[in-house]
């Protein structure tokens, strides 16, 4: 496709490096200009409007134009427009917010630490973990184990715990101390026969397993998303998390919840800990602590974990960590009116009656020929495109089927993400159940294309 020579489109391309894309391609097809918002639809350049089911990035919780955010953001940068918290410094939004971020913590916390993405708190809650071993006289508890298919983000720490191919091949990833364990994945993973109680003991003797031939006394940490997102929406088999906390308490190894993604509702209650019982060491939070009106992260971290902080800081003097942006009062500002909304328009009790809907009707869909498995909980989702139902066999990676299900959906109006061949739902929190029936509506219509064309290419 050629492009109009000073359109958005041509100047994208001779001036945007994108991430997540196709460099190669990218100048053919072109961008897709977003120019505005409302609610939880977003539109074009051309005028056309899409139900955003990814709430962008898994972030927008509150939709694409809510005045509240706006009017936090202008007062806050009107007052102070800029503080940080080095050398003792400090300022009244960020100790707002990391009150009440302790106060709704779903396991007893004692300190957050700010910074500005999802990755940079991974990244953080890496170097704390080393940093306060050092500390406890345990210099070879350093190994981190992450899951299969989980994502954490892509810093080199952060990438090195996200065990998706994509992410590390060619970037000389995983970096040392960084090793994987299994998805806990009950569609793809079980064995003949398997319930998923079995499944998940399996997977927790696994771990074990896995820890035993490291030697307990080298793993510091295990990180996990409550229900991974990027790789693909999986929730966990019943007992899961329950069976692995048994496995690491018994190693004295910290469990790190990823509350990226499932935190502040997505799973319908404040946090994914919650609603699988997870009690961590240590949080991590970003995306919908701000609406993603602006980027805020946040590390929370309990109280022997500080301690150990204490200790080595006084030992060297100095914390010698922090980011200049780090609790930047404008993001604290609207972390906290992002807050005030959730509670004052009851959006965790919003998801619990409108996640059943999404629910039944991506069970519905499963009937679909395409679709072999329906996965999700509260308003996150994805539908696992498939070859053979009967026998769960996937499509040719290269026949790129997930994306075209996810371009036939962009053709009615509706932005999913596909990864591999399933296709994820994660739309604004603030979505009603008339939008999600649309949605549903139109992703069905998307999925027909898409079987007609599976069928013409003769991949089905
Ligand atoms: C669970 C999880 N953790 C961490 C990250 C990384 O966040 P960021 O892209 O803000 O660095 C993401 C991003 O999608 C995520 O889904």
């Amino acid at each position: 496709m050629t492009h109009l020579p000073n359109s958005l489109a041509a100047r994208d391309i001779a001036s945007v490096l994108h991430p997540y894309t196709n460099l190669k391609t990218h100048p053919e097809t072109g961008p897709l200009v977003i120019t505005g918002g409302d609610g939880v639809y977003v539109s074009d350049e051309d005028g056309n409007r899409y139900i955003e089911a990814m709430a962008g990035l898994w972030c927008t919780s509150l939709g694409f134009n809510e005045p509240r955010l706006v009017d936090a953001a202008t007062e806050a940068m009107r007052k102070l427009p800029f503080y940080h918290s080095f050398t003792g410094k400090s300022h009244p939004a960020a100790i707002e917010l990391a009150e009440r971020l302790l106060a709704m913590a779903p396991a007893p916390m004692s300190k957050v630490f700010f910074a500005n993405s999802g990755s940079e708190a991974n990244d953080t809650a890496i170097k704390l973990i080393w940093y306060a071993n050092n500390a406890l006289g345990r210099p070879n508890k350093k190994k981190i184990i992450s899951r299969l298919r989980g994502y954490h983000g892509v810093t080199l720490a952060s990438a090195s715990l996200t065990h998706l191919p994509n992410n590390q091949r060619d970037f000389d990833l995983p970096l040392d101390r960084f090793i994987a364990t299994d998805c806990p994945h009950f569609y793809r993973g079980a064995l003949t026969g398997e319930s998923e109680e079995d499944f998940a003991t399996r997977l927790a003797e696994n771990l074990e397993n896995l820890i035993l031939a490291e030697g307990p006394d080298t793993i510091a940490a295990f990180f996990a998303e409550p229900v991974m997102g990027a790789g693909g929406v999986v929730v966990p088999p019943k007992t899961y998390f329950e069976k692995i906390q048994k496995v690491l308490k018994k190693y004295d190894i910290w469990f790190v919840a990823d509350e990226v993604i499932c935190g502040f509702g997505r799973t319908g209650n404040m946090f994914g800990c919650e609603t699988f019982n997870i009690k961590p060491d240590m949080i991590v939070l970003a995306k919908a602590l701000s609406s993603a009106y602006i980027p805020i992260s946040a590390l929370m971290i309990n109280e022997p974990i500080f301690q150990a902080l204490v200790t080595e800081s006084e030992k060297i003097g100095i914390f010698g960590h922090g980011f200049t942006y780090g609790g930047h009062p404008v993001a604290c500002a609207v972390a906290i009116r992002t807050l005030d909304i959730y509670a004052s328009d009851r959006i965790v009790d919003h998801v619990r009656t409108v996640g059943p809907i999404l629910q039944s009707g991506l069970c519905n869909l499963a009937s679909h020929p395409l679709v072999g498995e329906a996965r999700g909980i509260g308003l996150i989702g994805a539908l696992e495109l498939v070859k053979d139902k009967a026998g769960k066999d996937a499509f040719p990676p290269a026949a790129g089927l997930g994306g075209k299900a996810a371009a036939a959906c962009q053709k009615q109006g509706v932005f999913l993400r596909s990864m591999g061949d399933s296709l994820a739902f994660s739309p604004p929190l603030i979505i009603d159940a008339g939008q999600i029936r649309e949605l549903l509506g139109r992703v069905e219509r998307a999925l027909d294309e898409t079987h007609m064309l599976a069928k013409s290419s003769g991949l089905v």
